[in-house]
């Protein structure tokens, strides 16, 4: 998206829904969000279903995900490895997220035994950020939700971020979700405007926001126009 078009998009506040089903849609997606955030035993009950709906059909597309192992160029020329997170890196995963600390968290606790069930989970496909020394910078995050669809999320350390990587990684999974043909959806709170910046510039498109977050699509799954 050009700069101008996303400009002119935060100046609007977004894309309000528009129709009654549109509404009942935002709705439920503030419910569940609201629900993940607080780690609500509903959403657990939810994930559970996933987890399990994951495993029956998710395991083609989590094979070749964790075949990915590419280098990613930043804009200052710094090469970094981006790669699918196996258990064997859970001490620095569970490093990692114990030490992030700014406002717009994963959608999960930060606790040890979260990074080792997020690293495990049929329906979680994780990959880390390793810059020049090895080292665990921030990671991306494609959750599966029944029946055929990723969100995608990314968080890395502020000292990592303005260098077009998270757009460099939502691309390489981007691809993996448009050959599995999965509706690949990004949330952005309403505000987060690097967060909404990254996910534009790497082809998503902002489909609806309700009262606290956009609710993107990226373009390979868009309805075609012709
Ligand atoms: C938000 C976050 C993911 C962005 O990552 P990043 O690596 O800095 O993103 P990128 O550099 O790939 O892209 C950011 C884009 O947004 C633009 N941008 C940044 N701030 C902006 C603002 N206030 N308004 C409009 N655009 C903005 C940048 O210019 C860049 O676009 P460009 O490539 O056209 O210049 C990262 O800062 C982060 O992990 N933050 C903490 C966790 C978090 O908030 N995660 C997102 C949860 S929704």
């Amino acid at each position: 998206m050009a700069r101008e078009d996303l400009e002119r998009l935060i100046a609007a506040g977004g894309v309000p829904p528009r129709g009654a089903l549109a509404h009942l849609l935002c709705r439920a997606e503030e419910w569940i969000y609201e629900l993940n955030a607080r780690d609500h035993w509903v959403f657990r009950v939810y994930e559970r279903a996933n987890v399990a709906w994951a495993g029956l059909v998710f395991r083609g597309v989590r094979r070749k995900a964790s075949a990915i192992d590419t280098e990613l160029v930043a804009r200052d020329g710094a090469r970094i490895r981006f790669r699918f997170l196996v258990p064997g890196d859970e001490p620095a995963f569970a490093d990692m997220l114990a030490r992030f600390d700014f406002e717009n968290l994963p959608p999960h606790p930060l606790d040890r035994a979260t990074a080792r069930r997020v690293l495990r989970q049929a329906n979680c496909l994780p990959f880390g950020y390793f810059d020049a020394r090895g080292a665990l910078r921030g990671y991306l995050l494609l959750r599966f939700f029944f029946p055929w669809r990723v969100t995608s999320g990314v968080w890395s350390f502020p000292d990592f971020g303005g260098r077009g990587l998270t757009q460099a990684g939502l691309r390489v999974t981007a691809e993996l979700t448009r050959q599995a043909r999965l509706a690949d959806y990004i949330t952005v709170p309403v505000g987060h405007n690097a967060s909404l910046g990254a996910a534009t510039g790497a082809g998503w498109v902002v489909v609806r926001t309700n009262r606290r977050f956009h609710v993107l699509l990226n373009e390979h799954s868009l309805p075609q126009s012709d």
